[in-house]
């Protein structure tokens, strides 16, 4: 079939991104059309106890709505009455979103004062939610994963990236594993990509040099050959994993076919930025620690610089240097790292409002973050991220006339979008 959404009061298709490169973007690269329309075929996709339900395959054309080529004139259309923009479907880049249970006790203790640290030096955070998650059957995590994805649609999100490490052992992280490859079959109007994160934290009870053994030896192999993730993501830092521990997965996965990535620089500096750059990382995320070698490193580098603003909010931490990495030349992308522990946020949109008040970033550069930055970040640039023809057509039509009225109502919900 072939679909049109015509009359958007903004059609933002991100078309100058790409050739920027996703460096420094202007306002220009965000390709804006007012009184937009998008042409799109769509297939049909079978879903678990829904049927079959339509989805969007390809862009066909993008332009202004009285230019709309001649032979798609007769397509069924979705007029937007002028009333709502329309942009790239937005890609959160960097979540931890199968988990069971939740830290609200912890939380009520940082808000007394305790530090993320702290807690986890006695016995607390990541290996808290372990104990949840390796508790929760199969079935029950992909009920709830099922609704945190239903949610972060609603918010404009039709990429997600879902980390497992929560697990710990072999048997949870091919669950949580397991768990986003249903999300695939439950959810086909959305893209997802599974990451690997068995090294998120050290297990209990399981010596440190017979852990990272079984990652290398035996989940890894695993995980690759059950073609359950597409990549790998290390927890460098202080008190998780060093340097050479990461280098040494990563190196494993990547032998593997694995796609590389790196929570860096987030808690204390380690250079872990200038490491992923080194690796050749699709991206180094959090990066709140980060030193100017290591923005140099980014800049040089095709590593995107993967922003996490919810986590400093959260866990009251000064934000990264957004404006010195943009300026400097690296690709800059915003996620949400929604988690448990260090921000349990699931609110893409939120998360830009973070970005333009405390890391300074323009509509463009807020656009091309959670759009045309976050697919590279993923190394699925060329499926999704823009409405060029060709791209996979994931839209969203936003619930506002402008699409930074996304984000200046700071956390609105679905129901409550106005006036
Ligand atoms: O991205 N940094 C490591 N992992 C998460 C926190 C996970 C947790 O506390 O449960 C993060 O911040
Ligand atoms: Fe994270």
């Amino acid at each position: 079939m072939v679909r049109a959404v015509v009359h958007a009061s903004e059609l933002l298709t991100g078309a100058g991104f790409r050739a920027r490169d996703g460096r420094r973007p202007t306002d220009e690269d965000c390709g804006k059309v007012a009184d937009g329309a998008l042409v799109y075929e769509t297939r049909r996709a079978k879903v678990p106890y829904r049927g079959s339900i339509e989805v969007p395959g390809a862009v066909l054309w993008a332009g202004p709505t009285s230019r709309m080529p001649r032979e798609y004139r007769r397509a069924k259309a979705h007029d937007l009455g002028k009333r709502h923009a329309l942009v790239p479907g937005l890609v959160d880049c960097h979540t931890h979103l199968v988990f069971a249970g939740d830290r609200s006790e912890e939380f009520a203790e940082r808000c007394a004062g305790a530090t993320y640290e702290e807690i986890a030096a006695k016995g607390g955070g990541i290996v808290r939610t372990v104990d949840a998650t390796r508790a929760m059957k199969e079935v029950d995590l992909l009920r709830i994963a099922c609704a945190r994805v239903e949610a972060a649609m609603a918010l404009g999100v039709r990429t997600i990236e879902v980390k497992s490490g929560y697990g710990l052992d072999e048997k949870t992280e091919l669950k949580c594993l397991k768990v986003v490859r249903k999300l695939r079959e439950h959810f086909p109007g959305v893209e997802f990509q599974a990451t690997f994160l068995g090294a998120h934290a050290f297990p209990k009870n399981v010596e440190r040099g017979a852990y990272l053994s079984q990652l290398v030896d035996r989940m890894l192999p695993e995980v690759a050959r059950l073609k359950l993730a597409e990549a790998c993501d290390v927890f460098v830092d202080r008190g998780y994993y060093t340097r050479e521990e990461g280098a040494a997965i990563l190196r494993r996965a990547r032998d593997l076919g694995l796609a590389v990535k790196i929570h860096a620089d987030e808690l204390a500096n380690t250079e872990s930025a200038a490491l992923a750059a080194e690796l050749g990382c699709l991206s180094a995320d959090h990066l709140l620690k980060i030193s100017e070698a290591g923005v140099r490193a980014l800049a040089a580098s095709d590593t995107t610089a993967v922003l996490l603003p919810g986590t400093a909010f959260y866990l009251k931490a000064p934000h990264a240097p957004a404006r010195k990495l943009i300026d400097a030349g690296a690709r800059v992308a915003l996620a949400t790292d929604f988690n448990p522990g260090s921000s349990m946020i699931n609110h893409l949109p939120a998360i830009l409002t973070m970005g333009a008040l405390y890391l300074g970033m323009s509509r463009a550069e807020l656009l091309c973050a959670v759009t045309y930055n976050g697919a590279r970040a993923l190394g699925m640039h060329g499926r999704v991220g823009t409405l060029e023809p060709g791209m996979r057509a994931l839209h969203w039509v936003v619930p506002f006339e402008r699409f930074e009225d996304s984000y200046y109502r700071f956390a609105w919900t679905p129901v409550s979008t106005r006036p």
